[in-house]
């Protein structure tokens, strides 16, 4: 029976191309998403992915309160829940907007299977086949991957002194841009943070042009040092914001929760998106989640979590500073999970990437994010997820296949 079925499905693959859907011909597979296998080799020290450091998960404090939630309150953590979320879970984040001065009400927040699904919500809620978006360069591949899945033009922004002509541009064009997505806080990949002045700007651009943001916060909450920066939720003042957010570096990952806070009628659209795409969010996760906050573990995590990729981050720094050779940058995060690195002009990541495996160590091409080809030169590197001591020596190896590349190149 099971080989009558193969059968079946192989002679359809002839002609499957002719049944995908426009979107589905125009998703591509992510670079990251393929170099990550081989980064996954147990020899390699990988800077690849951007994963949390597993041994910030508090497995003991979500033993008891999974067990909590089985024993008070199963009928409701192992049912189907409200689309709109679990309601303390949302107080929750409310009350934590609510603090920073954001005049946000329960009705303002849908709980989300994270932040990627905030992208896609919005991505269906906002663009037709056609439609720009603009970001920046370089900014999250896999919210670059979504908005072309919807068929969307990227337009991408270096410096943010610019965002006003490209903008400006591109409405005189008759394409005016549906959002501009932004990463305030340390950014993905760049590892770059928004100035107060800048998010003013976005903010005044995007008022002027009567366009909407939407700024995606996962890294918000790890900043190792220097002042927070208002959200551009704090300093908006007419609804056009649109906020994502997510548990998954500041708590954990695999629950797969995060929220989107916005206008009243744009959530009351993303519940009727999201009810097509999953109906609810993880409802057991919900409840542990809400019960970590009500018990007051969160902050005292969110500590060692910052103190742990602080001292990475520190040690990540000192070992570029040791190993690389002259002509290599890189950028110095004030929290977050990456530092950007940036090669000579005239050398090319792809070159160094099978350089860099050839001495057990992986990171992701820059130019990935970038949605105009460019950063050719360029190197993400995440710190957070390697143990210090491996983080040091991936440092040098690194360094001595960027010195093999240079060599190439001379010779
Ligand atoms: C900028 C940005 N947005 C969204 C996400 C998606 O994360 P999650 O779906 O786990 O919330 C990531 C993940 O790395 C990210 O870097």
């Amino acid at each position: 029976m099971l080989i009558f079925v193969a059968i079946e499905l192989s002679t359809m693959v002839a002609n499957l191309q002719e049944h995908f859907s426009d979107s589905a011909h125009n998703m591509k597979s992510s670079a990251i998403r393929e170099l990550l296998k081989v980064s996954q080799q147990p020899e390699i020290i990988s800077f690849a992915g951007g994963l949390p450091a597993p041994d910030l998960f508090p497995v003991g404090i979500l033993k008891k309160l999974a067990m909590e939630a089985l024993e008070t309150d199963s009928a409701l953590a192992l049912q189907y829940g409200p689309t709109e979320g679990d309601k303390r879970l949302r107080e929750i984040i409310v009350e934590r907007y609510r603090r920073e001065g954001v005049a946000a009400e329960v009705k303002n927040v849908i709980i989300t299977t994270a932040s990627q699904q905030c992208i896609d919500i919005v991505a269906k809620l906002f663009l037709n086949p056609g439609d720009t978006v603009v970001c920046e360069l370089p900014s999250y591949l896999a919210a670059l991957q979504s908005f072309a899945s919807y068929r969307a033009n990227m337009v991408g922004v270096r410096h943010k002194r610019d965002l006003d002509n490209v903008v400006g541009k591109l409405v005189a064009e008759g394409r005016k841009p549906k959002f501009i997505y932004v990463i305030p806080d340390f950014q993905n990949p760049s590892g770059a943070t928004l100035s107060l002045d800048e998010r003013k700007m976005v903010l005044d651009v995007a008022r002027r042009h009567d366009v909407l943001v939407v700024e995606d916060t996962p890294y918000r909450e790890l900043r190792f040092e220097g002042e927070t920066l208002p959200a551009l939720c704090q300093l908006d003042g007419t609804g056009q914001v649109i906020t994502l957010g997510t548990f998954s570096k500041i708590f954990v990952p695999g629950f797969r929760l995060g929220w989107l806070l916005a206008h009243e009628d744009i959530i009351t659209k993303a519940i009727v998106a999201k009810q097509a795409m999953d109906l609810c969010s993880p409802v057991f996760d919900q409840k542990i989640t809400a019960r970590f906050f009500d018990q007051n573990y969160f902050e005292e995590n969110l500590k060692k979590i910052i103190a742990a990729y602080r001292e990475k981050r520190d040690g990540m720094l000192a070992a570029f500073e040791k190993y690389m050779p002259e002509g290599v940058t890189w950028t110095r995060p004030q929290g977050g999970l990456f530092l950007f690195l940036t090669l000579p002009e005239a050398l090319d990541a792809k070159d160094l990437f099978d350089l860099a495996i050839k001495e057990n160590v992986a990171f992701v091409l820059g130019e990935a994010f970038h949605c105009d080809g460019s950063g050719k030169n360029t190197l993400r590197i995440n710190f957070s997820y390697m143990s210090s001591a491996l983080n040091e020596e991936g440092v040098k190896r690194l360094a001595k296949a960027i010195r093999q590349l240079m060599g190439n190149a001379t010779n």
